[in-house]
């Protein structure tokens, strides 16, 4: 058995559907199973000329590869089924290729009500923390017990470690959100309700020896959703939500935007023991042809993008070595 993993170094919105597509592209995948989040998360991912988005499945689909919403996760049947749609309209064959695990917890109407009176945390109103709370307080409702879901259903063990249609398991995981967004590692309260790290790819049921390599998603610049105060004062921070496209992909909220914490980046590196680390989006720099970051508390400007990359790629090279980093722009495919 083989597993890469996709983990968010800051607070989502890194390009973690970029990754996945274009890891899917290079491997022979048998599976792409979502390992944590629920309709919370909104991964863009351009195919075939066109932009789609998807909240729960994985983007394993678009390459005919078996896409599993893994047990980590939280489900809403409505965006489950309209997502599907969405993806046949779009001309992808989705017939046999998206599972749920059985234990996958559903996100009820009651939970998206109340989530939708939430001022404090400023969340996605999707329902997603309330759906956690009752599957920790045992009052959840599971995937299996849906009689919609039956032709999606599989059991997580069988499908990894007993699997008779695959000579070799080989997972790619997708998560959802990010390392400041963590439960345990994010600024709580301002936070999400799962586990966004390695641990949580973990926890779907592969052994911690399968773990080929662990890419860690970034952005070139850093972007918040939710009720903190976030953003910086300087001038440049419009012009980077405007060129950068910043607008939440599930709610179509403006990201608040601020400069690269080189800190955060080390410590979600070193946490989740990245290997390859892809920094995203460096062209909306280029574009304001501005190139500034914190590492503690000074604020760093370079002279220009090569300078900028080659401070971060030391940096991280010292408290990893061996990691490699790559810069890429915003359309570029890695
Ligand atoms: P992807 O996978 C960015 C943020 C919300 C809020 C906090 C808690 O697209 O990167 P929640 O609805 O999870 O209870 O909200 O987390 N948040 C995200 N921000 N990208 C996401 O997902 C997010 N999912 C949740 O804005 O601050
Ligand atoms: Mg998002």
């Amino acid at each position: 058995m083989l597993a890469d993993v996709i983990v968010d170094l800051q607070y989502g919105d890194c390009g973690k559907g970029k990754i996945a597509n274009y890891l899917c592209s290079q491997n022979d995948y048998t599976h792409v199973i979502r390992y944590n989040g629920g309709c919370n998360a909104g991964h863009t991912i351009y195919h075939n000329g066109k932009k789609l988005i998807t909240h729960h499945i994985p983007c394993g689909v678009l390459h005919g590869i078996k896409s599993v919403i893994g047990p980590g996760c939280v489900l809403n049947l409505n965006q489950f089924f309209d997502e599907i749609e969405m993806l046949e309209e779009a001309g992808v064959k989705t017939e046999g290729l998206i599972k749920i695990a059985s234990n996958v917890h559903i996100i009820t109407d009651f939970h998206m009500a109340e989530d939708k009176k939430d001022t404090e945390i400023g969340t996605t109103k999707r329902g997603n923390g309330p759906a956690y709370r009752d599957k920790y307080a045992r009052k959840g409702m599971i995937a299996l017990e849906i009689p919609d879901l039956e032709e999606y259903i599989i059991d997580m063990y069988d499908e990894i470690h007993n699997n008779k249609e695959f000579d070799d398991v080989q997972i790619l995981f997708e998560g959802a959100q990010g390392f400041g967004l963590d439960i345990d590692w994010g600024d709580y309260p301002f936070v999400t309700s799962s586990h966004c790290t390695v641990g949580g790819a973990i926890l779907n049921g592969v052994p911690p020896q399968a773990i080929r390599d662990v890419w860690g998603v970034a952005k070139i610049y850093e972007t918040y959703v939710g009720a903190k105060d976030f953003e910086g004062i300087d001038p440049e921070f419009d012009l980077i939500r405007d060129i950068g496209e910043e607008y939440g992909a599930t709610t179509g909220r403006p990201r608040q935007i601020n400069w690269m914490d080189v800190d955060l980046l080390e410590k979600a590196a070193k946490i989740n023991g990245v290997t390859k680390m892809v920094i995203n989006k460096v062209d909306v720099l280029d574009q304001i042809e501005t190139w500034k970051l914190f590492h503690g508390v000074d604020m760093l400007q370079f002279e220009n993008a090569g300078s900028m990359y080659d401070y971060i790629e030391s940096h991280l090279g010292e408290a990893r070595p061996g990691i490699n980093v790559l810069f890429s722009g915003n359309k570029e495919i890695i």
